[in-house]
């Protein structure tokens, strides 16, 4: 199965998606990184925020869509900020960074928890690893896409697509920097994103949690086991499930409530 990323899609709502970034950010204590990496620098938007940041340094965007990469690459700046495709978990810098950042990534990367003392290892001295990951999975925009599949009608289609919650308490993250030896500072914000737009909460889950269950009924459609329209019947059917659990207010706002875990490690300088 092929699941896509649609950049134009995840950057319908980038003000609210770039948010959590600046405040991530926000908590480096790093005075002049030469060597910056984004780990699933997604479409690169906030990425290239970095070289206002830290105007001398060079920054490397790594991300596995080609799609997102494609994208990026029309903020590169030669010479100062590039992207690369690529697996995170097949990353290997060139030289120890200064700054390693990830945000909202690695909740789509099976046993992220395991890759974040060798992240941490990688860092040159005085580095910071940074990371950001959504703490919503319990809400009604992923539970109710979870209900939904697993439904009579979608069950043998999309019943195993409804994954687990990937990501830990906010305390195992802490345990796991602090293990490292670092300074580690972890912390959770719960953003109240006042959406706008028809359909907002399922404009928002299409960019990101719905896209397995999309794929999964593009490609059947394809293969000829659903019939044409079953990508609109499951649209329509989340639509409604979600409006109920989001109502617009008169003037046509959705508030989406939107939980968030930060962590940041310092390491030690030579
Ligand atoms: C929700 S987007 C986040 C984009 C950006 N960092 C932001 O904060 O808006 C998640 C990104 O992680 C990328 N991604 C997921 N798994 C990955 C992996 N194993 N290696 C590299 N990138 C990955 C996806 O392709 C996607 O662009």
């Amino acid at each position: 199965m092929t699941t896509r990323w649609d950049p134009e899609q995840y950057l319908r709502f980038r003000d609210e998606r770039s948010r959590p970034f600046a405040d991530l950010l926000a908590r480096v204590a790093h005075p002049g990184p030469s060597e910056v990496v984004d780990l699933g620098c997604g479409p690169g938007t906030t990425t290239a925020t970095l070289l206002q940041r830290w105007p001398r340094a060079h920054v490397v965007g790594i991300d596995s869509s080609s799609a997102m990469i494609e994208r990026a690459a029309a903020v590169a700046v030669p010479g100062r900020l590039e992207f690369r495709a690529g697996d995170l978990r097949d990353w290997k810098p060139e030289a120890p960074p200064d700054v390693v950042l990830s945000a909202a990534t690695l909740q789509w990367v099976p046993g992220h928890e395991d890759l974040i003392p060798s992240l941490v290892a990688s860092l040159a001295p005085a580095g910071v690893f940074a990371f950001q990951v959504p703490g919503n999975f319990d809400q009604p925009s992923h539970a109710l896409l979870r209900d939904l599949a697993s439904t009579p009608r979608w069950h043998d289609l999309l019943g195993g697509l409804g994954r687990p919650d990937p990501v830990l308490h906010p305390r195992r993250y802490l345990g796991i920097l602090l293990a490292t030896g670092a300074e580690a500072d972890v912390w959770e914000t719960t953003y109240l994103h006042v959406l706008t737009g028809d359909n907002a909460v399922l404009e928002w889950v299409r960019a990101t949690a719905l896209r397995p269950f999309l794929a999964a009924i593009d490609d059947a459609v394809r293969s000829g086991d659903e019939p044409a329209g079953a990508t609109t019947e499951f649209l329509d059917a989340c639509s409604a499930a979600l409006r109920e659990a989001y109502p617009p207010d008169a003037r046509g706002r959705t508030v989406l409530p939107f939980r968030r875990i930060f962590a940041v490690a310092h390491v030690a300088g030579a």
